[in-house]
Protein backbone atom coordinates (compact mmCIF):
# COMPACT_ATOMS: atom_id res chain seq x y z
CA UNK A 1 0.00 0.00 0.00
CA UNK A 2 1.59 3.88 -1.27
CA UNK A 3 1.96 5.64 1.74
CA UNK A 4 -0.62 8.25 2.54
CA UNK A 5 1.11 11.76 3.07
CA UNK A 6 -0.43 15.08 3.52
CA UNK A 7 0.97 18.17 2.61
CA UNK A 8 -0.44 21.20 5.33
CA UNK A 9 1.96 24.29 4.05
CA UNK A 10 2.40 25.03 0.30
CA UNK A 11 5.91 23.66 -1.06
CA UNK A 12 7.36 23.95 -4.24
CA UNK A 13 5.37 21.88 -7.06
CA UNK A 14 7.83 20.14 -8.46
CA UNK A 15 8.07 18.63 -5.07
CA UNK A 16 4.29 17.93 -5.33
CA UNK A 17 4.50 15.62 -8.18
CA UNK A 18 7.75 13.63 -7.23
CA UNK A 19 6.16 12.61 -4.19
CA UNK A 20 3.03 11.85 -6.32
CA UNK A 21 5.41 8.98 -7.83
CA UNK A 22 5.79 7.20 -4.64
CA UNK A 23 2.83 7.99 -2.29
CA UNK A 24 -0.80 9.24 -2.24
CA UNK A 25 -0.08 12.81 -1.83
CA UNK A 26 -3.53 15.25 -0.85
CA UNK A 27 -2.93 18.75 -0.17
CA UNK A 28 -4.93 20.70 2.72
CA UNK A 29 -3.64 24.56 3.31
CA UNK A 30 -4.22 26.94 5.61
CA UNK A 31 -6.80 24.41 7.70
CA UNK A 32 -7.60 25.34 10.91
CA UNK A 33 -6.70 23.77 14.12
CA UNK A 34 -9.59 22.01 14.57
CA UNK A 35 -9.88 20.93 11.40
CA UNK A 36 -6.45 19.77 11.65
CA UNK A 37 -7.03 17.43 14.76
CA UNK A 38 -9.81 16.19 12.73
CA UNK A 39 -8.07 15.19 9.72
CA UNK A 40 -4.73 14.48 10.98
CA UNK A 41 -5.28 10.68 11.63
CA UNK A 42 -5.56 9.54 8.31
CA UNK A 43 -2.19 9.92 7.62
CA UNK A 44 0.96 8.44 7.92
CA UNK A 45 3.56 11.46 6.48
CA UNK A 46 3.13 15.13 7.28
CA UNK A 47 4.57 17.85 5.19
CA UNK A 48 4.80 21.29 6.95
CA UNK A 49 6.85 24.20 7.30
CA UNK A 50 7.25 26.80 9.97
CA UNK A 51 3.42 27.45 11.11
CA UNK A 52 1.91 23.60 11.89
CA UNK A 53 1.73 23.31 15.62
CA UNK A 54 3.06 20.05 16.03
CA UNK A 55 2.30 19.43 19.66
CA UNK A 56 1.18 16.70 22.30
CA UNK A 57 -2.17 17.47 21.61
CA UNK A 58 -1.56 16.81 17.82
CA UNK A 59 0.76 13.69 18.28
CA UNK A 60 -2.72 12.28 20.41
CA UNK A 61 -4.98 12.48 17.37
CA UNK A 62 -2.36 11.16 14.69
CA UNK A 63 -1.89 7.31 16.07
CA UNK A 64 -1.03 6.70 12.15
CA UNK A 65 1.78 9.13 12.31
CA UNK A 66 5.41 7.53 11.38
CA UNK A 67 7.14 10.59 9.79
CA UNK A 68 7.07 14.22 9.66
CA UNK A 69 8.75 16.24 6.91
CA UNK A 70 9.71 20.24 7.74
CA UNK A 71 10.53 21.43 4.15
CA UNK A 72 12.92 23.75 5.59
CA UNK A 73 15.30 23.86 8.95
CA UNK A 74 13.63 25.60 12.31
CA UNK A 75 12.08 22.94 14.88
CA UNK A 76 10.68 25.45 17.23
CA UNK A 77 6.89 24.66 15.88
CA UNK A 78 7.49 20.52 16.58
CA UNK A 79 7.24 18.83 19.94
CA UNK A 80 10.61 16.64 18.62
CA UNK A 81 10.99 14.97 22.06
CA UNK A 82 7.27 13.72 21.96
CA UNK A 83 7.47 12.68 18.21
CA UNK A 84 10.50 10.74 19.29
CA UNK A 85 8.75 9.18 22.00
CA UNK A 86 6.21 7.82 19.81
CA UNK A 87 8.90 6.96 17.08
CA UNK A 88 8.23 9.62 14.48
CA UNK A 89 10.97 10.42 12.64
CA UNK A 90 11.72 14.15 11.84
CA UNK A 91 12.99 14.92 8.29
CA UNK A 92 14.39 18.53 7.88
CA UNK A 93 16.64 19.87 5.15
CA UNK A 94 18.62 22.21 6.85
CA UNK A 95 20.99 24.17 4.50
CA UNK A 96 18.73 24.42 1.74
CA UNK A 97 17.28 28.07 2.39
CA UNK A 98 20.70 29.38 3.59
CA UNK A 99 21.69 31.31 0.28
CA UNK A 100 18.26 33.04 -0.50
CA UNK A 101 17.88 33.79 3.79
CA UNK A 102 21.36 35.42 3.42
CA UNK A 103 20.35 37.49 0.31
CA UNK A 104 17.51 38.54 1.90
CA UNK A 105 18.95 39.81 4.97
CA UNK A 106 21.36 41.44 2.88
CA UNK A 107 18.62 43.36 1.15
CA UNK A 108 16.89 44.28 3.81
CA UNK A 109 20.12 45.98 5.30
CA UNK A 110 20.68 48.24 2.14
CA UNK A 111 17.17 49.27 1.98
CA UNK A 112 16.82 50.25 5.96
CA UNK A 113 20.13 51.95 4.87
CA UNK A 114 18.52 53.81 2.25
CA UNK A 115 15.03 54.11 3.77
CA UNK A 116 13.40 52.21 0.93
CA UNK A 117 10.16 51.55 2.77
CA UNK A 118 9.29 55.12 3.76
CA UNK A 119 10.98 56.26 -0.07
CA UNK A 120 8.46 54.09 -1.27
CA UNK A 121 5.25 55.64 0.70
CA UNK A 122 6.51 58.96 0.47
CA UNK A 123 6.41 58.80 -3.61
CA UNK A 124 2.90 56.88 -3.21
CA UNK A 125 1.75 60.22 -1.37
CA UNK A 126 3.75 62.20 -4.31
CA UNK A 127 6.78 63.77 -1.96
CA UNK A 128 9.80 63.50 -3.91
CA UNK A 129 11.93 65.58 -1.27
CA UNK A 130 15.07 63.44 -1.68
CA UNK A 131 16.66 65.39 1.17
CA UNK A 132 14.41 64.40 3.41
CA UNK A 133 15.29 60.81 2.72
CA UNK A 134 18.78 60.98 2.90
CA UNK A 135 20.26 57.58 4.11
CA UNK A 136 23.13 55.69 5.72
CA UNK A 137 26.23 54.11 4.19
CA UNK A 138 26.86 50.92 4.81
CA UNK A 139 30.49 51.01 4.50
CA UNK A 140 30.69 53.24 8.06
CA UNK A 141 28.55 51.26 10.26
CA UNK A 142 28.85 48.52 12.38
CA UNK A 143 26.71 45.46 11.96
CA UNK A 144 25.71 43.20 14.82
CA UNK A 145 24.88 39.17 14.03
CA UNK A 146 23.46 37.69 16.92
CA UNK A 147 23.75 33.74 15.54
CA UNK A 148 26.63 32.64 13.80
CA UNK A 149 25.05 29.34 12.31
CA UNK A 150 24.49 28.53 8.76
CA UNK A 151 22.57 31.84 7.74
CA UNK A 152 24.62 34.39 10.44
CA UNK A 153 27.94 33.01 8.72
CA UNK A 154 26.38 33.67 4.97
CA UNK A 155 25.44 36.81 6.12
CA UNK A 156 28.54 37.63 7.00
CA UNK A 157 30.34 36.73 4.12
CA UNK A 158 28.21 38.20 1.59
CA UNK A 159 28.80 41.57 4.19
CA UNK A 160 32.52 41.35 4.42
CA UNK A 161 32.70 43.17 0.79
CA UNK A 162 30.79 46.29 2.33
CA UNK A 163 33.47 47.14 3.90
CA UNK A 164 31.25 47.86 6.97
CA UNK A 165 32.62 46.68 10.69
CA UNK A 166 31.29 43.07 11.49
CA UNK A 167 30.54 42.13 14.98
CA UNK A 168 28.73 39.01 15.80
CA UNK A 169 27.39 37.32 19.61
CA UNK A 170 26.92 33.32 19.75
CA UNK A 171 26.95 31.72 22.53
CA UNK A 172 28.92 28.53 21.18
CA UNK A 173 29.85 30.08 17.85
CA UNK A 174 30.13 26.68 15.36
CA UNK A 175 33.60 28.87 13.85
CA UNK A 176 34.50 31.40 15.23
CA UNK A 177 37.83 31.53 13.51
CA UNK A 178 35.81 31.60 10.05
CA UNK A 179 34.19 34.33 11.41
CA UNK A 180 37.34 36.17 12.26
CA UNK A 181 38.42 35.37 8.81
CA UNK A 182 36.18 37.20 7.55
CA UNK A 183 36.81 39.94 9.60
CA UNK A 184 34.46 39.64 12.36
CA UNK A 185 34.68 40.41 15.86
CA UNK A 186 33.49 38.58 17.90
CA UNK A 187 31.48 39.84 21.46
CA UNK A 188 31.60 37.50 24.49
CA UNK A 189 27.77 38.75 25.13
CA UNK A 190 24.54 40.40 23.77
CA UNK A 191 25.48 43.45 26.33
CA UNK A 192 28.99 43.93 24.95
CA UNK A 193 27.60 43.99 21.65
CA UNK A 194 24.43 45.96 21.18
CA UNK A 195 26.35 49.46 22.39
CA UNK A 196 28.72 48.74 19.49
CA UNK A 197 26.48 48.33 16.44
CA UNK A 198 24.56 50.63 14.11
CA UNK A 199 22.37 47.63 12.29
CA UNK A 200 21.24 44.72 14.75
CA UNK A 201 20.71 41.23 12.20
CA UNK A 202 19.23 37.96 14.11
CA UNK A 203 19.87 34.42 13.01
CA UNK A 204 19.01 32.52 15.97
CA UNK A 205 17.16 29.26 16.34
CA UNK A 206 13.74 29.62 18.44
CA UNK A 207 14.99 27.60 22.04
CA UNK A 208 13.97 28.85 25.52
CA UNK A 209 17.02 30.55 26.24
CA UNK A 210 16.40 32.92 22.65
CA UNK A 211 12.73 33.92 23.08
CA UNK A 212 12.69 37.61 24.68
CA UNK A 213 16.13 37.58 23.91
CA UNK A 214 16.12 41.16 22.31
CA UNK A 215 13.65 42.51 25.39
CA UNK A 216 13.69 45.86 27.26
CA UNK A 217 17.00 45.44 28.82
CA UNK A 218 18.25 44.68 25.32
CA UNK A 219 17.08 47.49 23.56
CA UNK A 220 18.02 49.82 26.70
CA UNK A 221 21.50 49.53 25.43
CA UNK A 222 21.34 50.06 22.35
CA UNK A 223 22.68 53.71 19.99
CA UNK A 224 19.73 55.16 19.51
CA UNK A 225 18.64 55.03 15.70
CA UNK A 226 19.22 51.49 15.54
CA UNK A 227 18.35 49.58 12.30
CA UNK A 228 17.03 45.87 13.43
CA UNK A 229 16.37 42.82 10.81
CA UNK A 230 14.87 39.71 11.99
CA UNK A 231 14.62 36.65 9.81
CA UNK A 232 14.74 34.05 12.91
CA UNK A 233 11.60 34.23 14.50
CA UNK A 234 9.79 36.40 15.56
CA UNK A 235 9.55 35.45 19.35
CA UNK A 236 13.17 36.08 19.49
CA UNK A 237 12.08 39.99 19.88
CA UNK A 238 9.57 41.13 22.87
CA UNK A 239 7.01 42.84 20.72
CA UNK A 240 6.45 45.41 23.41
CA UNK A 241 9.40 46.33 24.16
CA UNK A 242 10.07 46.73 20.35
CA UNK A 243 7.16 49.09 19.66
CA UNK A 244 8.40 51.18 23.17
CA UNK A 245 11.94 51.53 21.25
CA UNK A 246 10.63 52.47 17.78
CA UNK A 247 7.97 54.79 19.62
CA UNK A 248 11.63 57.21 21.09
CA UNK A 249 13.81 56.30 18.41
CA UNK A 250 15.86 54.37 20.20
CA UNK A 251 14.96 51.72 16.59
CA UNK A 252 14.65 54.08 13.69
CA UNK A 253 13.30 51.17 11.85
CA UNK A 254 12.77 47.60 11.46
CA UNK A 255 12.35 44.95 8.70
CA UNK A 256 10.49 42.25 10.41
CA UNK A 257 10.19 38.51 7.61
CA UNK A 258 8.62 36.90 11.06
CA UNK A 259 5.90 37.85 13.45
CA UNK A 260 4.79 35.98 16.88
CA UNK A 261 1.99 34.64 16.11
CA UNK A 262 2.57 34.05 11.84
CA UNK A 263 0.06 35.63 9.65
CA UNK A 264 -2.33 32.94 7.73
CA UNK A 265 0.43 32.72 5.36
CA UNK A 266 -1.81 30.07 3.13
CA UNK A 267 -5.34 31.34 3.93
CA UNK A 268 -7.57 33.27 1.37
CA UNK A 269 -6.96 37.25 1.28
CA UNK A 270 -9.27 38.38 3.70
CA UNK A 271 -10.92 35.13 4.55
CA UNK A 272 -8.99 34.78 8.32
CA UNK A 273 -8.61 37.60 10.76
CA UNK A 274 -5.15 38.29 11.66
CA UNK A 275 -4.02 41.62 13.07
CA UNK A 276 -0.64 42.32 15.20
CA UNK A 277 0.73 45.74 16.98
CA UNK A 278 3.79 45.91 14.33
CA UNK A 279 1.91 45.35 11.62
CA UNK A 280 1.03 49.60 11.18
CA UNK A 281 3.67 50.71 13.17
CA UNK A 282 4.81 53.65 10.56
CA UNK A 283 8.42 52.22 10.85
CA UNK A 284 8.20 48.81 10.46
CA UNK A 285 7.75 46.81 7.05
CA UNK A 286 6.44 43.42 7.85
CA UNK A 287 7.20 40.49 5.08
CA UNK A 288 5.35 37.33 5.27
CA UNK A 289 8.45 35.20 6.33
CA UNK A 290 9.55 34.88 2.87
CA UNK A 291 13.11 35.21 3.32
CA UNK A 292 13.18 31.31 2.18
CA UNK A 293 10.92 31.92 -1.08
CA UNK A 294 12.68 32.26 -3.51
CA UNK A 295 12.88 29.28 -6.50
CA UNK A 296 15.41 28.41 -5.96
CA UNK A 297 15.56 27.83 -2.46
CA UNK A 298 12.09 25.82 -2.61
CA UNK A 299 12.85 23.77 -5.47
CA UNK A 300 16.38 22.61 -3.42
CA UNK A 301 14.27 22.00 -0.35
CA UNK A 302 11.61 20.11 -2.01
CA UNK A 303 13.60 17.69 -4.18
CA UNK A 304 15.75 17.00 -0.94
CA UNK A 305 13.09 16.15 1.45
CA UNK A 306 11.13 14.07 -1.15
CA UNK A 307 14.65 11.91 -1.61
CA UNK A 308 14.85 11.49 2.28
CA UNK A 309 11.27 11.03 2.58
CA UNK A 310 11.00 8.59 -0.30
CA UNK A 311 14.38 7.00 1.66
CA UNK A 312 12.21 6.23 4.97
CA UNK A 313 8.87 5.49 3.42
CA UNK A 314 9.30 2.97 0.10
CA UNK A 315 11.27 -0.02 1.41
C1 LIG B 1 12.97 27.64 8.08
O1 LIG B 1 12.96 27.40 9.28
O2 LIG B 1 13.36 26.81 7.25
C2 LIG B 1 12.57 28.99 7.58
O3 LIG B 1 12.21 29.80 8.62
C3 LIG B 1 11.55 28.97 6.48
C4 LIG B 1 10.25 28.30 6.82
O4 LIG B 1 10.21 27.12 7.03
O5 LIG B 1 9.19 28.93 6.81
Amino acid sequence: MKPRIVILEAIHADGVAALRRFAEVEIRLGLSRAALLDTIGEFDTMVIKSVTRVDAELLAVAPRLRVIGRAGTGLDNIDDTGAEARGIEIVTVPTGNTVSAAEFTIAWILGLCRRLPETGRAIADGDYRRELLRGRELATLGVGLVGLGNVGMAVARRLQPFGCRIMGYDPAPPDPEGFKTLGGILTDSLDVLLPQIDILSLHVRLISETRHLIDSAALARVKPGLLLVNTARGAVIDDAALLDALNDGRVAAAALDVLDPEPPFDAEPGSVAFDHPLLRHPSVTVTPHMAAETEQAQQRITATLVRKLEALLVR
